[in-house]
């Protein structure tokens, strides 16, 4: 997983008067945001299309997050905000979504009476009929891990046009059992979907505009998906996909240092579609509290693989998870960890403070001051800040390939994602959303850099 945080909600067909309205809200990482886009596919069987504005809809979906104790108490705060708009309209229905309703299942109903109906997130194939039997009056809860592929049974709506870049999930779940972590429970057993499926979804997504497909997976890079001939590698999925006309770009995320192999290592220096970026998360930089997170990798491990990554792609992105203040984290082990990531040089990294999640091993364990967790957030943010900016400045003056996606605040100005995921802002630009086009960068800004397209030979 990336860092999760808070998206807008997902707009999936037109909005004409009529059909009931939907609107989601998603918390948390890339997963949810693809997980979203499908239910209200699933939900246009229902008659439903999505709206923008909570307060206009008939039905409410939060599609949680439960990664921190900050993501899930944001979703009570919500449910009290949406509390008015069910007292002004009895016929709303709210749902709960995601990793809140896998964890908390019906104590959710018990703590929050607004609420109609929780659904896990291997259930969401079967969210039509739990919102007939919540208009029938019931309170639905289905946080069940089934055997079928709920993408597969997903009822299908009609082929919308799509945007330059999509997300295609093609594993779910967690063997990896870190001690901090609520995914193994949440998100269930390691499943990959099958190869032929992927490729049709992709396929799909293409004749429908998308240039730039991300794979996702809590641990993408263990995808062990069945292929014609047998079991697929990730490396191996990522080829046949570049294969694809039409499709210009693939990103995976999130990786397992584990589960870097070494044929996606040679991918990463021989696929051109694959782009120069990977987000890698290691945690810590501290031996003993990588053991003490059940990480089953040293940071010299994960030195020596950034190295062969370099090796076979020199100009390689690197991003990266953090956690401050694991229990039993001392001075020195946060000193490795910021030596880690001096020796790394980091595109960008997401930081996090440690934070207890009930039925994990590490909650277990005596926590350390939060002053002490704020002050290693703090510099450990401070040194990748840096990096940010040390990076960003590399690239100006240097000419990148800029996948155009909308257009900018300032009239004539379209932005883009460069290959190595820098948003580029384009002044006076003449390229359409969906162009792939070559631009010198100009300036570096805090979260973003600007230039100049270069011009195409005539
Ligand atoms: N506390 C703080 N951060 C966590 N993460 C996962 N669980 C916790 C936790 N209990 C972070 C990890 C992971 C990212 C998605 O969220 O860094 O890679
Ligand atoms: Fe959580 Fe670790 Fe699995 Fe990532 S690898 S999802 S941090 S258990």
């Amino acid at each position: 997983m990336t860092a999760p945080k808070e998206t807008a909600a997902i707009q999936a067909g037109p909005i004409e008067a009529g059909p009931k309205k939907l609107f989601i809200k998603t918390y948390g990482c890339q997963m949810n945001v693809y997980d979203s886009e499908r239910m209200a596919e699933a939900m246009g069987a229902n008659g439903y299309v999505t709206t923008d504005r909570a307060d206009d809809a008939d039905m409410i979906l939060l599609n949680t997050c439960h990664i921190r104790e900050k993501a899930a108490e944001k979703v009570y705060s919500e449910l009290g905000r949406l509390r008015p708009l069910k007292d002004a309209n009895p016929d709303l229905k709210i749902g709960i979504a995601g990793c809140v309703a896998q964890a908390e299942g019906e104590e959710i109903l018990k703590r929050a009476p607004v609420v109609d109906l929780v659904v896990g997130p291997q259930t969401y194939h079967r969210l039509p009929a739990m919102e007939q039997a919540a208009r029938a009056g019931a309170r639905p809860v289905d946080t069940d891990f089934p055997e079928e592929d709920k993408f597969e049974r997903l009822p299908k709506g009609p082929r919308a046009s799509r945007g330059p870049t999509a997300f295609l999930t093609v594993q779910e779940g967690c063997d990896k059992f870190c001690a901090f972590c609520v995914v193994p429970y949440t998100r269930g057993a390691e499943v990959s979907r099958p190869a032929e499926r992927l490729l049709r979804e992709a396929r799909d997504l293409v004749e429908r505009g998308v240039r730039e497909i991300t794979l996702l997976g809590q641990n993408v890079n263990g995808y062990h998906g069945e292929g014609p001939d047998g079991t697929w590698t990730l490396a191996r999925l990522v080829r046949a996909l570049a294969e694809i006309d039409g499709l210009w770009r693939i990103r995976y995320t999130t990786s397992h240092p584990n589960d870097m192999t070494d044929d996606l290592i040679a991918a990463h220096g021989d696929e051109a579609k694959l782009m120069p970026y990977l987000h890698l998360p290691v945690q810590s930089g501290s031996d003993r509290i990588l053991k003490a997170m059940n990480r089953k990798h040293t940071a010299q491990d994960y030195l020596r693989l950034i190295e062969r990554l370099r090796k076979a792609r020199p100009d390689l992105a690197l991003s990266g998870d953090f956690i401050v203040g694991f229990p039993g984290e001392t001075d020195q082990d946060f000193e490795d960890t910021l030596g880690l990531v001096r020796a790394v040089g980091y595109h960008s990294a997401f930081t996090f403070k440690y934070s207890a999640r009930p039925g994990t091993p590490a909650a277990e364990r005596p926590v350390l001051p939060e002053a002490l967790l704020d002050e290693r957030l703090h510099r450990l943010q401070a040194l990748i800040t840096e990096q940010q900016k040390a990076a960003q400045l590399a690239q100006v003056g240097r000419e990148v390939g800029v996948l155009f996606e909308k257009t900018g605040r300032l009239p004539g100005q379209m932005v883009g994602k460069s290959d190595y995921l820098h948003a580029v802002h384009v002044g006076d630009c003449d390229a359409k959303p969906g162009e792939l086009r070559r631009v010198r960068i100009t300036a570096s800004a805090p979260n973003s850099l600007s230039g100049e397209l270069v011009p195409v030979p005539a």
